[in-house]
């Protein structure tokens, strides 16, 4: 296999600040595998570079949802669309704007250990409030935050405190609350991202931010992540090149997905970020913008 660092050496690297991702606010109630909390100021940066507000975000793979959260924090957009195909990660979306009041109780009254976490691990959710709040629980407990089958539970976690060493309650319930507050500003859809980009294809006003999963180049990184990483990725592609907005992609630095682009004229800039081996790798940002 060609070296990671081999793969597109002829794209330009995105210089930008090093910026210390602790100065980027948490808005999510997730701890997300592979969240982009860290890509929040290019993405600030690119919103301001644009030629127009953005009336719609349009974020169909939202995951933890931080990018989309902060650019409505932050007053960059009007409004945000959520986009997720995962029925346990879309139940948190809908139930933090529908009502997250008993949510929030539920959390708040939360006595966490080993067995009372097993117990809500093990239960059959009936409603989508139910549904969201065992996501939750499992977002906190299970390694790494990840949601697929499969996952384990956390063992010993920070200073031993075991499952409980990621369960901040108070912080939650703020976030949850402080979300809702801007509910009219957001909607979600629980499906399929493809079909909600069509929707917003022919609005000049829109921007979409794409972070879709990825499981080529032998990495199969995506489908240990999340529960549904299998995508169409040349109808993705087919799709952004159609759109009347603007949109910036996050990929792995990978040969397909750089054809992919070159084929449609995109934009490409790689952009340097650690993996969890400090080795110097590259994430690809694909956009329909000169630069
Ligand atoms: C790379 S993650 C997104 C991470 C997110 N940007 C963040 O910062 O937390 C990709 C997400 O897409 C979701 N997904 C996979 N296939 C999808 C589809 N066809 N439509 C919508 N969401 C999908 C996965 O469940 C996962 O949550």
């Amino acid at each position: 296999m060609q070296e990671q660092t081999e793969i597109g050496a002829h794209i330009p690297i995105r210089t930008q600040q090093v910026v210390n991702t602790a100065s980027v606010s948490h808005r999510s109630p997730f701890r997300y595998p592979g969240g982009k909390t860290w890509l929040v100021p290019t993405i600030r940066a690119w919103l301001d570079g644009l030629d127009y507000r953005p009336s719609h975000l349009i974020d169909p793979f939202t995951g933890g949802g931080i990018v989309p959260l902060s650019a409505l924090f932050d007053d960059r957009v009007d409004e945000i669309v959520l986009v997720e195909l995962d029925q346990e990660v879309a139940a948190v979306w809908q139930t933090i704007i529908d009502d997250p009041t008993w949510l929030v109780a539920q959390i708040e009254a939360f006595e966490i250990n080993l067995d009372t976490v097993r117990a809500v691990l093990a239960s059959e959710p009936t409603t989508t409030e139910e549904r969201a709040f065992r996501t939750i629980i499992k977002n906190r407990t299970q390694r790494g935050g990840i949601l697929a089958k499969g996952a384990s539970l956390m063992k010993t976690g920070e200073k031993g405190k075991g499952v409980a060493s990621r369960w901040y309650p108070q912080t939650l319930a703020k976030r949850i609350r402080a979300i809702h507050t801007y509910k009219d500003r957001i909607t979600v859809y629980a499906e399929d991202g493809l079909p909600i980009i069509a929707k917003y294809i022919s609005l000049p006003t829109a921007a979409f931010f794409v972070d879709p999963p990825y499981t080529a180049g032998g990495k199969r990184a995506g489908s240990r992540l999340y529960n549904h990483n299998e995508l169409d990725h040349e109808a993705l592609f087919d799709l952004m090149a159609a759109v009347q907005g603007q949109f910036m992609m996050t990929y792995d630095n990978a040969q397909t997905v750089i054809d992919l682009s070159e084929e449609r004229n995109f934009t490409l800039e790689k952009i340097p970020m650690k993996n969890a081996h400090h080795r110097q790798m590259y994430e690809l940002l694909i956009t329909n913008q000169a630069i």
